[in-house]
């Protein structure tokens, strides 16, 4: 695999992932490419419906499509892709498990820098880090991360308890870059579906 697109309809093939949620679509050119039966796609910015053909647009905030979404609204397959801060990931993350059907998936885009200079906010930004407070702060979460177009985690709510600790100050190139396997939890794209079927429940 090469592209974030081909993951995410792997996922949606491989676990019949009916109603995907774009958070951030810009020109389409991920969402429009996603074969599922209902798309929805969120962006402040305003699209033209012409571009998005199938899609189910909302000109809004992530923020506030959750806050106005319907009560009983959930989404099978998840896909972050806005503004790229670590507040804002985290929000997008925690807005989105909780709208997220049983056997769903959320996915993470820009998760794994491979340089300084790509974590700034308008490149990978700060991903990886809502990432890892994730894992530190939710332990009932499954996070397996693909090491390929930019680094794509992808995030599931599990039974299991799983114990994540960071004893040192570690929101910092250096520290990434020294602890990226363990804390992105990377596996290589041939380990698809095999790394996420392993203990999903
Ligand atoms: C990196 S681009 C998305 C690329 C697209 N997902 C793709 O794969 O081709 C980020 C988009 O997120 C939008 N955006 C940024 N912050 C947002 C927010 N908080 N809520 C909704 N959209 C946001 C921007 O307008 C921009 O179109």
């Amino acid at each position: 695999m090469r592209y974030r697109w081909e993951l995410l309809n792997g996922l949606s093939r491989v676990f019949s992932l009916g109603v995907y949620l774009e958070i951030g679509v810009r020109s389409g050119l991920c969402i429009n490419q996603i074969e599922v039966n209902v798309k929805h796609g969120v962006d402040i910015a305003r699209k033209r419906q012409e571009d998005f053909p199938g899609v189910i647009l909302h000109h809004l905030h992530s923020d506030r499509f959750f806050e106005e979404l319907d009560s009983e609204a959930r989404f099978d397959l998840i896909f972050i892709d806005g503004c790229h801060s670590e507040g804002q990931v985290s929000r997008d993350i925690s807005n989105s498990l909780g709208r997220l059907s049983n056997g769903g998936f959320v996915v993470c885009h820009d998760c794994n820098p491979k340089t300084q200079d790509m974590m700034a906010l308008n490149r990978n930004g700060e991903c990886w880090q809502a990432v890892v407070q994730l894992r530190i702060s939710e332990p009932n979460v499954r996070v397996v991360t693909f090491d390929f177009d930019h680094g794509l985690s992808v995030i599931c709510l599990d039974q299991v308890r799983r114990a994540f600790n960071v004893s040192e100050d570690w929101r910092n190139w250096n520290w990434l870059n020294q602890h990226r396997q363990e804390a992105l939890n990377l596996v290589p794209d041939s380990f698809f579906p095999a790394a996420i079927k392993a203990e999903t429940p």
